[in-house]
């Protein structure tokens, strides 16, 4: 199987289940013009987290990772009119494309960026009394991904979803030896989401129009 086989099949299920949105459309364009790293999730795994936000019936969600705001667009999408989201990045760059698409998006009363560290933010949020949310989406700087599952879990009730991305970078998640603190991050992470007894967990492999990578979807008990 190629690279060229799962973006042709991906483009497929999109070309079905992904009807077009002018604001997501326009969210990936201007993140490109403006020079972002292309690490949005991919149509379909958007969808998917729109699926798994409506599955859970979320009315608060909790996002570490904006990037330009297309995921966040497609999660803000499954929330009630008077839900909220809450999504944190570090870069002012990224934050002001990503202000600008969710605006466009019409999605500005409920999204809330923080700009910010993630890990200066989250006491912030916890603080603040937000919380819990019914849904956790961790797509921000690996290494630091254990403690995102702390803040995760802490900021959580039963119920709640914890969803992360790029669990299975290419395969490099398999070896314990890698020197790369991603890898090191996303393996940590996964060594405590698998101990928590408070968590129920599984990772999905992913291929696609982003290549070869998957998502930990977990439930807090
Ligand atoms: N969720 C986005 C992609 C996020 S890419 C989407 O699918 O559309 C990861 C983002 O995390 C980048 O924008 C990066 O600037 C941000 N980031 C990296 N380190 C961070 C930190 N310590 N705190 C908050 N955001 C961070
Ligand atoms: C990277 C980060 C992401 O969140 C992603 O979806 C793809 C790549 C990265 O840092 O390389
Ligand atoms: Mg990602």
């Amino acid at each position: 199987m190629t690279q060229k086989q799962w973006t042709a099949v991906d483009s497929y299920f999109t070309d079905l289940f992904v009807r077009p949105d002018p604001a997501l459309d326009a969210a990936l364009q201007t993140s490109t013009a403006a020079g972002l790293p292309p690490h949005n999730v991919s149509p379909n795994q958007g969808k998917l987290l729109l699926l798994l936000a409506q599955i859970q019936g979320a009315r608060t969600i909790l996002e570490i990772g904006t990037l330009g705001g297309y995921s966040t667009i497609w999660l803000a999408r499954a929330l009630p009119s008077d839900g909220r989201l809450i999504t944190l990045e570090a870069n002012p760059k990224h934050a002001e494309v990503a202000r600008a698409n969710i605006a466009h998006a019409g999605l500005s009363d409920i999204v809330d960026l923080r700009l910010g560290q993630a890990l200066s933010t989250l006491p912030q949020i916890a603080a603040e009394g937000n919380s819990p949310f019914d849904l956790i989406f961790i797509d921000a700087d690996k290494p630091n991904n254990p403690d995102y599952f702390k803040w995760a879990l802490k900021l959580s009730r039963p119920g709640s979803l914890i969803v992360a991305d790029n669990v299975v970078r290419n395969g490099a998640v398999i070896d314990a030896t890698s020197s790369d603190p991603s890898v090191q991050g996303v393996r940590r992470f996964n060594e405590l989401l698998a101990s928590e007894p408070r968590i129920s967990a599984t990772a999905i492999q992913t291929v696609g129009s982003k290549g070869y990578d998957g998502f930990a979807i977990a439930i807090v008990n």
